[in-house]
C-alpha cells in the first residue's frame, strides 16, 4: 500500500472542532498567590512632530508576540497624561479608542503584557501611574513588595497588584524629594532588584520620554519626524531602519531633537546609529494566512544564508565570525545549553559532533544547568543556543559557564541582543525576524550552523577528509534547501495527514537516533500550537511502559529516515499497529515499507543525511501547521506561550 491508500477514509473522520484560541486565553493564565507580578511584555515609545497614538498601536501589534493579555497607550496631551487601557488585545484597545478617542500627541508610551503571575484586567494593564510619573515596564521587580511596604508608610496607595506601580510610585517619590528626572531614576532604579526596562513620562516635562533598561530588552531608534524606544526593532521596522542598543544601566532622554544618554557622572552623549538590515516586509506576513506558515516558507532561503556566509573556498570557515581554526582545534568537550526548541536543534547538533566531529557533546535544559552544575574540564566549549538572545534560564546559564571561566559561543537570531553581547564569541543565524511564536525557521537554520560547526571542527581536527567537508558544507548550502521546497510542494498530503489527528487528544512521535531527536522536536510543535498532547518517543523504549497508552486508532507518527535503523524502527510500529495504532511514517524515497506497516507514508527525498534531515523537519512543522490551522486554533499566538521568555 502507498501514501493515498488510506486516504478516503480519513477525510470521512475528519470533524472540526471549537477554535480553542482567543477567548479561551484568559482561562488558561496562571496565578502566584495573587501577587500580580508582571512577567514578559512588550513596549514602545514615541515623541516628534507626528501623532504618536497610531504609531503605539502599529508597534504594539508587532510586539503583541511578546504577551498579548492586556495593552494599554499613555499620551501627553494639554491637559497631562492621558492613560487608556485594558485587558485583552490591541483590538479591543483600538475599539476603546473609537469610542473615546485620544486628542493628537506627540510624545506616548505603550505597553503589550504577558502576564504568568496575576490575572489580566484593566487595572493591571499598563502603563501604571503614580503622582507625576507614568510608565511602561518590561521585566519584574523582585523585591516589590518591601519597596511597597515603605512606600506605604509613608502614605502610598496602590491599585493594582502590580510590581510596576510599586516602580512608578518610588521613581515619583524620588522625583518629588530631587526635582531631576536622571536623579531621580537613578536612584529609584538603585534600589530595585530584578529586570526591567522602563520608558517613563512625567506630567510636568512634555515632550520627553525616560528611558532606562538593566536586564529585559530596549533599543532607541531614531526616524525622520522623532524618536522611539521599543523591546524589539520588529516594532519600529515600519518607521525606521536606524536604531541605537541601550547599554545595561545606561539612562537616556528622547525629545523630538535628541536622543541623549547619560552616565553616572551627569556626562550626557548624542545616541550613535546603526543601521538594520531588516525591511518592514520581513516583519508582515507578505500573503499567506500566519506568520508560521511564512516562516516555514521561508527556510530554505534562511539555511542558505546562515551556511553560505560561512563558506570559503568550498569549505568551512567562521573566521568572518572572529573564530579561527586554532579556537577550534581547542575544544576537547562541549556542552550545549538552551530551551525549548533551541535545546531540541542542541541535540540534533549533539549528534552530528559526536558522530562527524568526535567531540563529546552533552547537551542540557538552561533552567536545570546551575542547579546541577556539569563538570567542566580542559577544553570544555559551553554552547548557548538562542533564536531571542534573551532567554533568561538561557542567559543565567551562560553567565555561570562564564564565571567558571569556561569559554562560550551563542548561537543567536536576534543581533544585539544580551545573550550574543554577553558570550565570548557569536555566531548569528540569518533567519531574520521570526514572529510566530513558535519556532521554525530560528530552529532550521540552529541546526544548519550546529552542523556547519561540526563540520569545522570535523575538517580543521584532521577527523574528515577535504572531499567529506566540501561535500557536507555542499549539501548544507544547496540540497537542504532544496529538500525543504520539495517537501513545502506536499502540502495536499499534510492537510490529510492533519485532518487524521484532530479528533485524537493523544498523538506520538517515535524515531531513532537523530529521528528522535527530531520527534521531538515534532512533539512540542504539534502541542504548542494545536493544543493536542503528544509525546515524543525513541521508538525502542515504547514498549517499557508508554505502549499501554495505545488504543485503536492512536496516532503514532514514525520517522525513519535512518537506513541503518528502518528496520528496527518498522519492528515498533508492528508493535503499535498490532494494538490498533494508526500510523503515519516519514522515511527515505525508496523504503520498502510493507503494507501492513502504515496508513500513510510522507516520503522525503533520499539525499545527503542532511537533506533528508531538514526535509522531515518540514514534514512535521507542516502537519503541526496543518492540525493546529484545522482546529481553527490561533497559531501565531498560541495560548499561554510568549517567544521571549525574560524571566526565569
Ligand atoms: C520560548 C519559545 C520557544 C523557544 C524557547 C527558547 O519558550 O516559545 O519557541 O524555543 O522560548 O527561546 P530562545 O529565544 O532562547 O530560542
Amino acid at each position: 500500500m502507498r501514501a493515498t491508500a488510506k486516504q478516503s477514509l480519513l477525510q470521512s473522520v475528519h470533524t472540526v472542532r471549537n477554535p480553542a484560541s482567543g477567548t479561551v486565553f484568559s482561562e488558561y493564565t496562571f496565578f502566584r498567590k495573587g501577587t500580580g507580578e508582571i512577567i514578559m511584555c512588550g513596549i514602545i515609545g514615541f515623541t516628534g512632530t507626528a501623532n504618536a497614538v497610531p504609531k503605539m498601536l502599529k508597534g504594539l501589534s508587532v510586539l503583541e508576540y511578546r504577551g498579548y493579555d492586556s495593552v494599554g497607550i499613555a499620551a501627553q496631551t494639554e491637559g497631562g497624561v492621558d492613560v487608556v487601557k485594558c485587558k485583552g488585545r490591541i483590538h479591543v484597545l483600538e475599539e476603546k479608542l473609537r469610542e473615546e478617542p485620544l486628542p493628537e500627541s506627540h510624545c506616548a508610551i505603550g505597553h503589550t503584557r504577558w502576564a504568568t503571575h496575576g490575572g489580566p484586567s484593566d487595572v493591571n494593564a499598563h502603563p501604571h501611574r503614580a503622582g507625576r510619573v507614568v510608565l511602561v515596564h518590561n521585566g519584574i521587580i523582585e523585591n516589590y513588595q518591601e519597596l511597597a511596604e515603605e512606600l506605604r508608610g509613608s502614605g502610598v496607595t496602590f491599585l493594582s497588584q502590580t510590581d510596576t506601580e510599586v516602580a512608578a510610585a518610588l521613581i515619583n517619590a524620588c522625583y518629588d524629594r530631587l526635582g531631576d528626572p536622571a536623579a531621580a531614576i537613578r536612584q529609584a532604579t538603585d534600589r530595585m532588584r530584578g529586570a526591567y526596562a522602563f520608558g517613563i513620562l512625567f506630567d510636568n516635562r512634555p515632550g520627553e520620554v525616560w528611558v532606562i533598561r538593566r536586564g529585559s530588552p530596549l533599543i532607541l531608534a531614531k526616524g525622520k519626524d522623532g524618536f522611539y524606544l521599543a523591546s524589539d526593532m520588529t516594532a519600529l521596522l515600519p518607521f525606521t531602519n536606524q536604531y541605537c542598543a541601550m547599554e545595561e544601566g545606561r539612562i537616556a532622554c528622547l525629545t523630538a531633537a535628541s536622543a541623549m544618554l547619560l552616565d553616572d557622572a551627569g556626562g550626557s552623549a548624542a545616541a550613535e546609529w546603526k543601521t538594520t538590515a531588516m525591511t518592514p516586509e520581513s516583519a508582515q506576513k507578505g500573503g499567506y494566512p500566519h506568520f508560521m506558515l511564512k516562516e516555514i516558507h521561508e527556510q530554505p532561503g534562511a539555511v542558505e544564508k546562515s551556511v553560505s556566509s560561512r563558506i570559503v573556498g568550498g569549505l568551512p570557515d567562521f573566521s568572518a565570525d572572529g573564530i579561527t581554526p586554532d579556537f577550534w582545534k581547542s575544544v576537547k568537550n562541549i556542552q550545549i545549553v538552551a530551551c525549548g526548541s533551541a535545546m531540541h536543534a542542541g541535540l540534533v547538533g549533539a549528534r552530528v559532533l559526536e558522530e562527524m566531529a568526535g567531540v563529546p557533546t552533552t547537551v542540557h535544559i538552561a533552567s536545570e544547568y546551575r542547579y546541577y552544575p556539569p563538570l567542566f574540564s580542559d577544553g570544555t566549549l559551553v554552547v548557548v543556543i538562542s533564536q531571542s538572545g534573551e532567554t533568561a534560564d538561557t542567559l543565567a546559564a551562560l553567565r555561570y559557564a562564564k564565571s567558571r571561566g569556561i569559554p562560550t559561543l551563542a548561537i543567536v537570531n536576534a543581533v544585539e541582543t544580551t545573550i550574543p553581547r554577553e558570550a565570548d564569541r557569536r555566531i548569528y543565524t540569518y533567519a531574520g525576524p521570526e514572529i510566530a511564536v513558535a519556532t521554525t525557521k530560528g530552529y532550521c537554520t540552529q541546526v544548519s550552523v550546529l552542523w556547519m560547526i561540526a563540520a569545522a571542527i570535523a575538517y580543521t581536527c584532521g577527523r574528515i577528509p577535504e572531499e567529506q567537508a566540501r561535500a557536507t558544507v555542499d549539501a548544507l548550502a544547496k540540497e537542504v534547501p532544496q529538500a525543504i521546497e520539495d517537501m513545502l510542494a506536499k502540502r495536499e498530503q499534510f492537510v490529510r495527514i492533519a485532518k487524521g489527528l484532530v479528533d485524537h487528544e493523544h498523538v506520538f512521535y517515535i524515531g531513532r537516533g537523530l529521528d528522535y531527536a527530531m520527534s521531538m522536536e515534532a512533539s512540542l510543535k504539534l502541542k504548542e500550537i494545536s493544543y493536542i498532547h503528544c509525546e515524543a518517543y525513541a521508538a525502542g523504549e515504547l514498549k517499557h511502559g508508554t505502549i499501554s497508552l495505545i488504543e485503536p486508532g492512536t496516532p503514532v507518527l514514525a520517522i525513519a529516515t535512518d537506513p541503518g535503523l528502518v528496520d528496527k524502527t518498522e519492528s515498533n510500529i508492528r508493535e503499535v499497529r498490532s494494538r490498533g495504532a494508526q500510523v503515519t511514517m516519514i522515511c527515505r524515497e525508496g523504503t520498502q515499507v510493507p503494507e501492513e506497516s502504515a496508513d500513510e507514508i510522507v516520503f522525503l527525498p533520499n539525499r545527503s543525511e542532511a537533506a533528508v534531515l531538514f526535509a522531515s523537519l518540514t514534514a512535521v512543522q507542516m502537519i503541526a501547521y496543518e492540525t493546529a490551522a484545522r482546529l481553527g486554533c490561533d497559531i501565531d499566538r498560541p495560548r499561554n506561550l510568549a517567544k521571549s521568555v525574560t524571566v526565569e
